[in-house]
């Protein structure tokens, strides 16, 4: 189906975060916590995590009959790639020892429900075909914006202003991959009552936050502590508004849900680095930018 997305201006757009012009030398001289250090490994396996989802999407018969799922899908895994390693570099020049065998250790400690949900996904895929993408591309959206709310929540509570550099510049194109996933998730939901009740029905069995599966649950609860205050924050509310404007998803709590279950508080304050002087952009405010303007979407 057509998007309202520019695929084209997407394809010549892509590619890897631009990171030649970044002071690797300088990183060790801003300290970070510990659980600081927890957060940016955290999202390191997330983002290398891209290749193997990628293996499970790539099965799915939409990947091959839709147009733009194709040229997407490669770029996005290629992007995501440099983002993680971009936070190895980091860690890295930090001083941490990560060994190159770190993503084959994810690998083998990922959760018995990863491999479920790749069977589940494969499965459903064939039982509904046409209704199929808009559950994915759903869960794509909710997992690229809470990434991307989560980069600049990374930038505000570390202070590391060349983590922020890096962050920022990972930021744009996270917008861009979250562009495409909530334009074509709004185009079919908005089309199928039937593509709705699916996106619905698998979410509320399936999803879980963006890094599960990958990381221990004691990473996942405290990443979401560390960046969003958990239970007690105004962030996870600002992530739901945004993917609540999905058609069919007006219900959308289950990131609210998943920090009340599971008992996420508030970080305490001895875990995060020197206030910045300018401040990011609060996560309250990042919603209310029009997507048309902060995306390459083709409107
Ligand atoms: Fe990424
Ligand atoms: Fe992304």
């Amino acid at each position: 189906m057509a998007s309202r997305f520019d695929i084209e201006r997407f394809m010549e757009q892509s590619g890897a975060v631009d990171l030649h012009d970044i002071p690797w030398e300088d990183v060790p001289k801003y300290p970070l916590s510990d659980e600081a250090l927890r957060a940016v490994r955290y999202f390191m396996t997330t983002e290398s995590a891209t290749f193997y989802y990628l293996r499970s999407l790539i099965q799915t018969k939409p990947a091959m009959s839709e147009p733009e799922f194709a040229p997407f899908l490669c770029a996005w895994a290629f992007e995501e790639e440099f983002h993680g390693r971009a936070f190895l570099k980091f860690m890295r020049a930090y001083g941490v020892k990560v060994d190159d065998t770190y993503r084959s250790e994810m690998y083998s400690h990922r959760t018995g429900s990863e491999r479920t949900d790749e069977v589940g996904q494969f499965l459903l895929s064939m039982a509904f075909p046409e209704a199929w993408p808009a559950a994915h591309m759903a869960w794509g959206a909710i997992q690229e914006w809470t990434t991307y709310i989560a980069y600049n929540q990374l930038i505000e509570r570390t202070g590391h202003p060349v983590l922020e550099t890096i962050c920022r510049r990972i930021m744009k194109q996270e917008l861009r991959h979250f562009s495409f996933y909530f334009h074509q998730a709004e185009e079919r939901l908005r089309e199928s009552k039937v593509a709705q009740v699916l996106t619905a029905n698998t979410l509320k069995v399936g999803w879980t936050p963006v890094g599960d599966g990958m990381s221990s649950k004691s990473d996942v609860a405290h990443a979401l502590q560390f960046l969003f205050d958990g239970a007690d924050g105004t962030v996870i509310a600002t992530i739901e508004k945004r993917i609540r404007q999905l058609p069919g998803l007006e219900w959308f709590d289950l990131l609210s849900k998943y920090v009340a279950k599971n008992d996420i508080p508030a970080a305490p304050k001895s875990w995060f680095g020197p206030a910045r002087v300018t401040g990011t952009a609060s996560s309250a405010s990042l919603i209310d930018v029009p997507l048309a303007l902060m995306t390459n979407a083709a409107v």
